[in-house]
C-alpha cells in the first residue's frame, strides 16, 4: 500500500508542476499582452483589446503577390491549440497557443522577431501593437486541441 501512495504522491506533484509551468507561461503571455496594449494606447488612447478582432486577424486571408491567399491560419491552422503545418514546406509547427504550449510567447525578442517576419511575409508590413495584443489574447482563449481525425 505504501508503494501506491508514493506513486500517487509523485504523480500528483508532477501534475502540479506541469500545471504551474503552463500557468507561468500564460502569465507571461498576459504580461506581453499588457505591454502591447499600453503601446497601442499611446497611439490610440481609446484602444480596447478584442478577442474577436484577434480571431478575425488570425483567419483573415490576404492575397500574396503570387495570387495565392494566405492567413496566419494557413500555417498555424484555424485552431491554434493544434499543431500547425507550414503551408509551403509541410514542416510541423508546435501549437501557437500559450495555453497549451509553454514555449510560446515567452521571450519578447523572439516574439517581436516572429511577428515582424510573419507580418511582413503575409501582410506586407509589420503588425501594429494593437494587432499583436488582440492576436495574443485571442490565442490565450484557444485551450482545446481538436479531436484527431
Ligand atoms: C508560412 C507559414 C506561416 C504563416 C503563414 C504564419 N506563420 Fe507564424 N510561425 C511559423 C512557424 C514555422 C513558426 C514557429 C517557429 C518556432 O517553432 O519557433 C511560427 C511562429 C510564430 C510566432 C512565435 C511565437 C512564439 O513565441 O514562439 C509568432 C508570434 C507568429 N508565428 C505570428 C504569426 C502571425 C501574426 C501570422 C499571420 C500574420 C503568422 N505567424 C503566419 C510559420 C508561419
Amino acid at each position: 500500500m505504501k508503494h501506491t501512495h508514493l506513486i500517487l504522491a509523485t504523480l500528483l506533484s508532477f501534475a502540479t508542476l506541469t500545471a504551474h509551468a503552463a500557468q507561468a507561461n500564460v502569465t507571461n503571455a498576459e504580461a506581453l499582452t499588457k505591454k502591447y496594449i499600453s503601446i497601442a494606447q499611446t497611439v490610440n488612447p481609446e484602444f480596447v483589446s478584442s478577442v474577436t478582432d484577434g480571431k478575425m486577424f488570425f483567419n483573415r486571408k490576404i492575397k500574396m503577390p503570387n495570387g495565392k491567399e494566405m492567413a496566419c491560419a494557413s500555417c498555424h491552422t484555424t485552431n491554434p491549440a493544434n499543431p500547425g503545418k507550414h503551408a509551403l514546406t509541410g514542416k510541423a509547427i508546435d501549437p501557437l497557443s500559450p495555453a497549451v504550449n509553454n514555449k510560446r510567447f515567452k521571450d519578447l525578442d523572439k516574439v517581436e522577431e516572429k511577428f515582424t517576419e510573419h507580418c511582413n511575409e503575409i501582410i506586407g508590413a509589420d503588425c501594429t501593437a494593437a494587432e499583436k495584443a488582440n492576436y495574443i489574447i485571442y490565442l490565450l482563449t484557444e485551450r482545446t486541441p481538436s479531436a484527431k481525425k
